[in-house]
This record gives structure tokens, sequence and C-alpha cells, in this order.
């Protein structure tokens, strides 16, 4: 297994270039299930989750054609609408390819995902929505069967906001007859680049990005170009590293208006902050302020970025609150920065912080994909050698971290 190697002090300084979304790529690459000509995706991140799902898409019949980071997806034929366990099991989000098949070959077969490391995370809503389409849908042997030969346009209101439950109900709406109306709909960006791409597909979505949605069916959709966002959690997560080294940094192709609620808490930790079209600096103060948050729905603080603020908070001055109120078990990766000496006590969703003015590097393992981020961060600003194991995790959702890393001065190696 792969560890990473990090000597911590160093101030990070330099320029690195934001790669595509993880978040807006997965469901975005499901969407080409829908249209029987080609589609093309440019600024596409090389993640393991996204090769993951053209395996799984491959498996199910479609052709993948990939050049860096340029897919081409030709979905004209899909021979298994199937998303076996051993594929869903490593990348829940694999769950996206539920409302896409539903509606293109009017039946699907989709292993739930099952937990994962920060919550049971369920599939009931994206299950009701389908359901008052017209699905019928049966749960069996940890598979979700749905058979769904006319999907007819209705009104949805799901219980709780729910990003992916939002996208698989927007794509199946696009081909079902008539208009869906989703209500209490999830309004990240990465809800509204796939709004744009099924649209330039030939769809017909408004109110993307509020939490009202509304969907005109179509007979079907047509083939386009579409690029993906830049990923604004992998932004915030080298704002964050740069933040605590006391560093200076600048961020290319970002998209700070996705990031609202992260820059000022940013700021409010002490760090000065430009935003340009395409690009967003930090400089960051000797020492940052202890900053209180709360995670929810976007445009509020996202959940995750909030292992990321963990790790700042354990080294500012003062103490702080942290409430995850979106994930039931997010903050595993508090006891592995307790490894480092930090200070935190959890109590339910809450952990409060109080600062230390250092951290020594020890060996601490990751858990999940942010919790790994965290201990990325607290290594940069560790005195001595931190080794982080599993880093598979960080894998999935950060394209070339310790180059991207060592171009802004990190000591930073990956060891096997
Ligand atoms: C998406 O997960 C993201 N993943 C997550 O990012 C992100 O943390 C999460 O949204 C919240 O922003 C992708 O977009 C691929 P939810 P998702 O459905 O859609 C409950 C990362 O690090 N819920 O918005 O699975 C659920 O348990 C990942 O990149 C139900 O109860 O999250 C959670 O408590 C981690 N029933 C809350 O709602 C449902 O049917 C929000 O979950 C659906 C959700």
């Amino acid at each position: 297994m792969d560890k990473l190697l990090i000597t911590g002090g160093v101030r990070l300084e330099g320029e690195v270039p934001i790669s595509g979304a993880k978040n807006a790529a997965l469901p975005i690459l499901c969407a080409a299930l829908l249209s029987a000509e080609p589609v093309t995706f440019t600024n596409v991140p090389r993640l393991k989750d996204v090769g993951t799902l053209l395996r799984l898409l491959e498996q199910m019949g479609v052709k993948v054609e990939r050049d860096g980071e340029t897919v081409t997806l030709d979905a004209a034929q899909i021979a298994e609408p199937v998303a076996t366990y051993e594929m869903v099991k490593t990348m829940r989000a694999s769950v996206l390819v539920l409302g896409p098949l539903a509606a293109r070959c009017g039946e699907a077969r989709v292993s739930l995902p099952g937990g994962c490391a920060i919550g049971a995370r369920p599939v009931d809503q994206h299950i009701k929505g389908l359901e008052a389409m017209g699905a019928e849908v049966k749960v069996e042997h940890g598979y979700v069967h749905v058979k769904a030969p006319h999907l007819k346009g209705t009104r949805i209101v799901t219980d709780m906001v729910t990003v992916t439950g939002t996208e698989n109900l927007m794509m199946a709406a696009c081909l079902a007859d008539g208009e869906t109306i989703i209500e209490n709909a999830a309004r990240e960006p990465e809800v509204v680049d796939l709004a744009n791409c099924l649209n330039a597909m030939g769809a017909k979505i408004t109110g993307a990005g509020f939490d009202v949605i509304r969907v005109v069916g179509v007979p079907a959709l047509h083939g386009a170009t579409h690029r993906i966002m830049p990923d604004r959690i992998e932004t915030g997560t080298y704002l964050c590293a740069a933040a605590v080294t006391g560093g200076k940094v600048r961020l290319t192709g970002a998209l700070t208006s996705s990031l609202d609620a992260v820059i000022v808490k940013l700021i409010e930790a002490g760090c000065q902050i430009q935003s340009e079209p395409d690009a967003i600096r930090l400089v960051a103060p000797p020492r940052l302020t202890a900053i209180d948050l709360r995670t929810a729905p976007y445009p509020a603080f996202p959940t995750d970025m909030q292992a990321q603020f963990m790790a700042l908070d354990c080294v500012a001055e003062g103490s702080a609150m942290i409430r995850e109120t979106i994930f039931e078990n997010r903050f595993m990766h508090a006891v592995e920065l307790q490894r480092l000496g930090a200070e935190i006590r959890i109590d339910g969703n809450t952990a409060m912080v109080q600062g230390v003015e250092k951290l020594e590097g020890a060996t601490v393992m990751a858990t999940d994909l942010r919790a790994s981020a965290s201990l990325v961060i607290a290594g940069l600003v560790a005195e001595g050698e931190t080794t982080i194991e599993r880093i598979y995790h960080l894998d999935r959702g950060y394209e070339r971290l310790e180059e991207k890393l060592s171009a802004l001065g990190a000591r930073v190696r990956r060891a096997s």
C-alpha cells in the first residue's frame, strides 16, 4: 500500500493549476448514457474514481475513448444496464447510473452502494423520486431493480437536500413524458454544471442552482461537447495548505464564485484573498485565528471542506467549534490529528478544537478522501516527518497531489 511522507515546516509558495471537478465529472459522465450519440468531455480529471466509472460504463457497453483530459463516450448500444456490487462497492457514486439507465433503457439493476466510512449514505430519496415518476422499484439481494417503461413528469419534494439524488432525478426527468419539478433540490455548482451539460445535449432544464428545478422531458438527447468545471474542493484544499504554512499561492483555473463560504472563513482566519477571472491568490498571516464553522448544503460551508479546516484550527490562535450537520460520522480525522498532538474533543456532531503552538510529525492513517486531505495539511505544518498510510483514499479525489504540493515547495514523497 502506498504511503505519503511529508516533512513539515515549509511555507508553500508558487502557482499550481486546479483540475476538473470530481463531483461534476462523475454525474456528467453518467449523463452520456442518456444519448445514442457520442458526447465529448474536456477538463476531465485523472482520478481513480473517474477511472472506476469509465470501467463501469465500458462494462455496460459504452465505447470509451480517452486522450488525457478529454473523454468521448458513445452509448449508442447499452448491452447491460447493470452496475454490479464489485463496481459499486469501490465507488458509491456509481449509483448515478440509476436515473440515466431508467430513462434511456426503461430498466436498471444497480447494486446498493452500501455505507462508507463517513456514514450510512442511503439512496432512499433516489428511489422515492423514480417511483414518483412511475418507475417500479424493488430492492432485493442488495440490488435496486428499476422497471420504468414510461417515466412520467411529476412534482417531487426530497425529504432532505441530496446532491446525487437531485442529479439522478434531474437526469431521469430529461426523457420523461411531461414536466418534472424537483423541490428542495441541491444547489451545488456541480448540479449546475450537470444541467448545463444536459441542456447542451438538448434537455430542457431551468432552475439549476436554485431549490426548485424544472425539467420538460424530450424524446431524445443528442451529442455535445462539455468542459467540466474546476474542482472547488481541490481549490479549497490547496488554499488551506497555503494558509496553514503561512504561505502565498496562486491557483490557476479556479472558479472563486463557487467557494464564497470557504473564502469568507479563510479571511476570518486572517488570510488575504484576491480573486481573478479564473485564478485565486492567497497570502497567509504568520499564524491563523481559530474559526468556528458549521457545515450545511450549498451555498453554506461545504462538508467536504470540514476536515481540512479542522487541521487549520489545530494550530490556530484560540479555540473553535466545528459542527458537522450532513454526515453522521465525519470526524475520523480527529483521532489521527490527535496523534500529531492536536487538542480536539468530540461530542456527537460537534468538535471543540483548542489551537496548539505546534504539531509533531507521526504516522497516521487515512480513512476517507477528505480526512486524508486533512492529514496532509497537518503534515505540512507539523514538525518533523509525518507518514500517511492508506493514501489510496487521496488518489480517488486529488490529481497528482504530491506533484502539485512539491511545485509549491513542500517536502513530500510517495513510498510503497
Ligand atoms: C455528494 O454525496 C458528494 N459526492 C459528497 O462528496 C458530498 O460530501 C455530499 O454530496 C454532500 O455535499 C458526489 O457528488 C459524488 P447527499 P451524496 O446525497 O450525494 C442523506 C467527496 O468527498 N441522504 O447530498 O452521496 C445522506 O445520508 C464526497 O467528494 C439520505 O438520507 O450526498 C447525507 O446525510 C463525499 N437519503 C445527506 O442526505 C438519500 O437518498 C446528504 O447526502 C440521499 C441522501
